[in-house]
C-alpha cells in the first residue's frame, strides 16, 4: 500500500516540520493539491509553493491539479518537481492528448475523477494511464466525510483496469482515516491519501506508521 499524506491539512506556517515528518516516517509519497478557484471553489498553492518544497522533501511528488485547463501548466510543474501529474476527467476537452503529454514530458500520468463521474467514463483511457485518483469526496477541501459509495466505485474500477490489462493503481483520495482504510484497501485500492487524518493528528508519524501497518 502507497500512503500518501496531503500537504494541504499541514500547517502553513510550519511546512518544513511538515516535510521533515514525511521525509522520517513510513510514508511513500507526497500529495499535492492545486486548486485554482474555477475547477473547485477554493484556491491552493501553485507552481513556486511545490519548487519549494521540493528543496527539502525526498519523496515522490504526487501533484493532483483542480484546475481547468491543466495542460498548459503541464512543463512548469514538472520543473517544479511533480514526479506524477494528475488531472481531471471532468476539466479535459482532450484527455487523450493531455495524458500523451505528461508522459512525454517523463511524469506518471493520472486521472481524476469527481463522485458523481461513473466509472466506465474511463474504459477507452484505462490502459493509457498509471494512476486513477477516486474521488470520495467533492474535490476543493480537505476534512470532509468520505462519501460511501466510492467503494463501489473502487471496486468497478478494479475491474475495469484487469479487463483492459492496465497497470494503473488506484489512488483514494478524500476522508480516508484509519477507521475506514481497511474497507478501502479491501476494495482494490493501491494508494490511500490522508490530509487531515495525518496532519490533524496529535502524532502524524505514529499515525503514518498505523496506516502502513494495515493489510488488506
Ligand atoms: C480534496 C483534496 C484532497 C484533500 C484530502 O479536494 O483533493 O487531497 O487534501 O484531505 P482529507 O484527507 O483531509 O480529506
Ligand atoms: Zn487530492
Amino acid at each position: 500500500m502507497i500512503l500518501a499524506p496531503s500537504i494541504l491539512a499541514a500547517d502553513f506556517l510550519h511546512l518544513a516540520d511538515a516535510c521533515k515528518i514525511i521525509n522520517e516516517s513510513e510514508a511513500d509519497w507526497f500529495h499535492l493539491d492545486v486548486m485554482d478557484g474555477r475547477f473547485v471553489p477554493n484556491i491552493s498553492y501553485g507552481m513556486d509553493f511545490i519548487k519549494q518544497l521540493k528543496k527539502v522533501s525526498k519523496k515522490f511528488f504526487d501533484v493532483h491539479l483542480m484546475i481547468v485547463e491543466p495542460e498548459k501548466y503541464s512543463e512548469e510543474f514538472k520543473n517544479a518537481g511533480a514526479d506524477g501529474l494528475t488531472v481531471h476527467l471532468e476539466a479535459c476537452q482532450n484527455l487523450h492528448r493531455n495524458i500523451q503529454q505528461i508522459k512525454s514530458l517523463g511524469m506518471k500520468a493520472g486521472v481524476a475523477i469527481n463522485p458523481h463521474s461513473p466509472v466506465i467514463l474511463l474504459k477507452d483511457i484505462i490502459a493509457d494511464v498509471d494512476l486513477v485518483n477516486v474521488m470520495s469526496v467533492n474535490p476543493g477541501f480537505g476534512a470532509q466525510s468520505f462519501i460511501p459509495y466510492s467503494i463501489q466505485k473502487i471496486k468497478d474500477l478494479k475491474i475495469l483496469i484487469k479487463e483492459n490489462n492496465s497497470l494503473a493503481k488506484i489512488e483514494v483520495d478524500g476522508g480516508v482515516s484509519l477507521k475506514n482504510a481497511k474497507q478501502i484497501l479491501d476494495a482494490g485500492a493501491d494508494v490511500l491519501v490522508a490530509g487531515n487524518a495525518v496532519f490533524g493528528s496529535r502524532y502524524p508519524k505514529e499515525t503514518i506508521k498505523k496506516f502502513k501497518g494495515l493489510k488488506p
